[in-house]
């Protein structure tokens, strides 16, 4: 029996969005759009299990709206929604709080980095975030979930509680096992200082990353300043896998021009990096400004994404309520 398939993702709505989020995550969403059925949604109930500005959270949202339409989501094919407005999220993370274990928790890594050294500090909400994660995509019975390589762990959580709830309410197969969809080429865009840190947009130096808003003055001079070194660029992949800067700049210039990464090296190899640097200034100017005036456009006008969200919610909503109905019934809520 085949189900039908359906795509669900998540971007945190934390400030600006960069090019990391970009190529690892919203060029996909657009693509996906073309296959199956996509809902996207602003997770603001994520963001907040990290303490935010009530009036930043709020244009946070609009503006990760803005990003998703300036990249090429649809808003009449794909549900573009924000979560706290689909009250079924906190709901069905309730309920999936009392089915997930302490243990399981107790392995995710990206709480013991994002706790720090005082975890007695840290928010219940950021421990048992995961739960609301796997809520999020069953609440919709989602079958594909595009993430990057660093959510693997959180949506091998959400298996193993769709499966520990079918076994524990009889009903198998009534979630189905979502399964992640890692971009196999740039699963991780890197900081610009640091080859071995991700692109962020909580590093402090705006130098280590390209936002979508940046301009071409900025973006050149971003990559002009990258990190890099005074060598010549590797001819093999070996040597370039320990220049981890320089990995990550043709990583970048394979993605953006569409060749692989075999290939982008063959053209570079022996090249200096300002060489690559230029071509690459060009190629992300081209490519990322456009969308950065869309954005700027699109928030010019915050009722229309008001209202962009407002239909997203109705539609989630829909699918959300009717299979909340039959889970309630699963756990014995009358
Ligand atoms: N945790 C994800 C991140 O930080 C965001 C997210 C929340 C998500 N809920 C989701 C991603 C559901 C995929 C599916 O990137």
């Amino acid at each position: 029996m085949s189900k039908k398939k359906l795509v669900f993702s998540g971007v945190q709505p934390t400030g600006n969005l960069h090019l990391g989020n970009y190529l690892g995550a919203l060029k996909n969403f657009v693509s996906l759009q073309k296959e199956m059925s996509c809902i996207y949604c602003v997770v603001d109930l994520h963001a907040i299990t990290i303490f935010q500005k009530p009036d930043q959270l709020r244009n946070s949202v609009l503006e990760t709206v803005a990003s998703f339409l300036a990249t090429g989501i649809d808003p009449n094919k794909s549900i573009i929604f924000n979560q706290s407005a689909v009250s079924g999220h906190a709901e069905l993370a309730w309920i999936l709080n009392c089915i997930s274990r302490i243990g399981w928790l107790n392995r995710m890594t990206q709480f013991k980095d994002k706790a720090g050294s005082d975890k007695e500090k840290a928010s219940v909400g950021l421990y048992i975030y995961p739960n609301l994660m796997a809520a999020d995509i069953l609440l919709y019975k989602a079958t594909h979930v595009p993430v990057g390589a660093d959510q693997k762990q959180h949506l091998e959580l959400s298996r193993d509680i769709a499966q520990k709830f079918n076994n524990d309410f009889n009903c198998k197969d009534f979630f189905p096992l979502p399964e992640p969809l890692i971009p196999k080429n740039i699963s991780r865009v890197m900081s610009l200082r640091d080859g071995t840190k991700k692109m962020s947009k909580s590093e402090e130096s705006d130098y280590s990353r390209i936002n979508l808003k940046d301009s071409a003055d900025e973006i050149s001079k971003k990559i002009k300043k990258a990190k890099s070194d005074s060598d010549q660029i590797p001819d093999n992949l070996k040597d370039l896998e320990n220049k981890p800067e320089a990995l990550n700049l043709i990583n970048i210039y394979s993605e953006i021009s569409k060749i692989n990464l075999d290939k982008a090296l063959n053209e570079m190899s022996g090249k200096e990096y300002s060489f690559l640097k230029k071509k690459l200034a060009d190629l992300l100017i081209n490519e990322i400004t456009p969308v950065g005036k869309e954005i700027n456009k699109l928030l010019s006008d915050k009722g229309n994404l008001e209202k962009i969200l407002e239909k997203g919610k109705e539609k989630a909503n829909i699918i959300a309520e009717e299979n909340l109905k039959n889970i309630r019934e699963k756990v014995g809520l009358i």
